[in-house]
């Protein structure tokens, strides 16, 4: 019963999405495990583009049964509208089906993030303004609402009244806001549970039957292992765990139900928000990376920061998730470049430092040191064997797989399904090892 979790490896925005649709064909059910509509997973099939916020990667094969686990925040609004969107391009959602214990991100937990983001001001988590701290937080309280609430008008109400004057209360300290009359909010939540009934489900059954029939289980993680609460460089991190490990609780498996973990990366890196970052580059190669890569955030639009590759966050992520392989997305931006960096340690206080430190503040201190490679010149979009890549390129892969210590599996040249390299073996078939350096 082999369950394979795809984990970002950096601060999201790796590829994932590209990563779960090119792998998704061979399973029967894809698992979105945490996050909500921060998330902007970009699928590209032929000339068609597919931005997926809460619906897993897997959507576009009609064979696959969706999942989004009990782990995730869901906006109704804009899984309805993700529905609606699919539909009219010819997807299939009837089998997307959303977890009953998934919590309800509600208008007043957008108006909250917005409000405590202005209220920080220079100190900003730089969120997604989608409301998904504040709902996180909500359901840490015990004060959030689930998707089954939203079926039934009289628990929906009672369960909104034990809440709803708490969060006027704290709106009306902060400017800006207006606060929330209950009766709309009522109307609007049996019109989405209208909407959604057909679609929610007791996630975690669907999923342990699925693995007790032998069926292949994917689960995609959201944002990336640099972003996560407990292991990223918090305060500036997102609300969930989007870690391997959370594919377990957000998405209702066991650890030992995990048979392999692939790791996706970018052959560079890039950050949207606030939060140290060693090795930003804010030059002209910086500008060109972000060009070339067109690093715009998928769901808020805003400029992706973009640095070197960083091998320090790459061991720290491949030890956290336990990653066994890894997909290397993006490598065809790098073409063009005389001479890429790659960062193999920090510099902190004058100390040599191999390990990812845990705290921001020691981050915002790390100076990346830097090994050179040379570059390539040509573009690579039309390769598809790892040996008709040039020269340079082969060994920056290489150096990647030995700062990995995991065999970097398969590598993207494009943002379409096709342009993927595969090498000799395949993840989620076989289990190679690499020789580490
Ligand atoms: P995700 O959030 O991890 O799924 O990643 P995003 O979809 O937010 O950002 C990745 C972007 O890079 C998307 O626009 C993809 O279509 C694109 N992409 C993925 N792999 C490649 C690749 O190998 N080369 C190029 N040029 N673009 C890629
Ligand atoms: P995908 O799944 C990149 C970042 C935000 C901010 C921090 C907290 O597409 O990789 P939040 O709205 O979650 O409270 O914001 O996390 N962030 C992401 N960055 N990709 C994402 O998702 C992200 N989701 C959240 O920019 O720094
Ligand atoms: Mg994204």
């Amino acid at each position: 019963m082999p369950a394979t979790v795809i984990v970002g490896l950096q601060w999201g925005d790796e590829g994932k999405g590209k990563t779960t649709d090119f792998l998704a064909e061979q399973v029967a059910m894809a698992v979105r495990y945490q996050g909500g509509d921060n998330a902007g997973h970009t699928v590209v099939l032929g000339d068609e583009v597919f931005k997926l916020r809460l619906t897993p990667s897997g959507v576009l094969y009609p064979h696959i049964a969706c999942i989004i686990g009990p782990g995730v925040v869901v906006n109704p609004a804009t899984l309805i509208g993700e529905l609606d969107m699919l539909t009219s391009r010819g997807i299939d959602t009837a089998k997307v089906r959303v977890s009953r214990n998934a919590h309800v991100i509600m208008p007043y937990h957008v108006a909250l993030d917005r409000a405590m983001e202005t209220r920080l001001d220079g100190e900003k988590v730089g969120t997604t303004n989608r409301g998904i701290g504040p709902t996180y937080a909500d359901r840490a309280s015990r004060l959030g609402l689930r998707m089954e609430d939203l079926l039934d008008e009289t628990t929906f109400r009672h369960r909104l009244a034990r809440v709803l004057p708490d969060k006027n209360t704290l709106l009306a300290t902060m400017p800006g806001t207006s606060p929330f009359d209950a009766e709309p909010l009522v109307a609007q939540a049996m019109a989405w549970g209208e909407r959604l009934r057909p679609h929610l489900a007791d996630t975690t059954w669907l999923v342990q039957d699925a693995l007790r029939r032998g069926d292949h289980v994917i689960l995609e993680g959201a944002q990336g292992t640099l972003l996560d609460i407990d292991h990223g460089s918090y305060p500036y991190v997102t609300s969930s765990s989007p870690i391997a490990g959370g594919a377990c609780t957000g998405g209702g498996i066991g650890p030992l139900q995990v048979d392999e973990v692939i790791g996706v990366m970018k052959a560079y890196t890039t950050r949207v928000g606030s939060g140290p970052y060693p090795t930003e580059l804010t030059d002209e190669i910086g500008s060109g990376i972000a060009e070339r890569g067109h690093e715009f955030g998928t769901v808020t639009g805003r400029p992706r920061r973009v640095g070197w590759f960083d091998a320090v966050a790459l061991r720290f992520a491949v030890a956290v998730n336990s990653v066994s392989s890894i997909m290397l997305n993006k490598i065809d931006i790098l073409s063009g470049i005389d001479e890429i960096q790659l960062c193999v340690a920090y510099d902190i206080d004058e100390q040599r430092v191999d390990r990812w430190p845990s705290s921001a503040e020691v981050l915002a201190r790390a100076r990346p040191v830097y090994e050179r490679f040379p570059g390539w010149s040509e573009p690579i979009n039309g390769v598809r064997t790892l040996a008709e890549l040039p020269e340079n390129a082969r060994r920056y892969v290489t150096a990647l797989e030995v700062a990995a210590g995991v065999p970097i599996v398969l590598v993207s040249v494009g943002p379409e399904r096709t342009q993927t390299i595969e090498r000799a073996y395949r993840p989620m078939r076989h289990r190679p090892t690499v020789a580490t350096g």
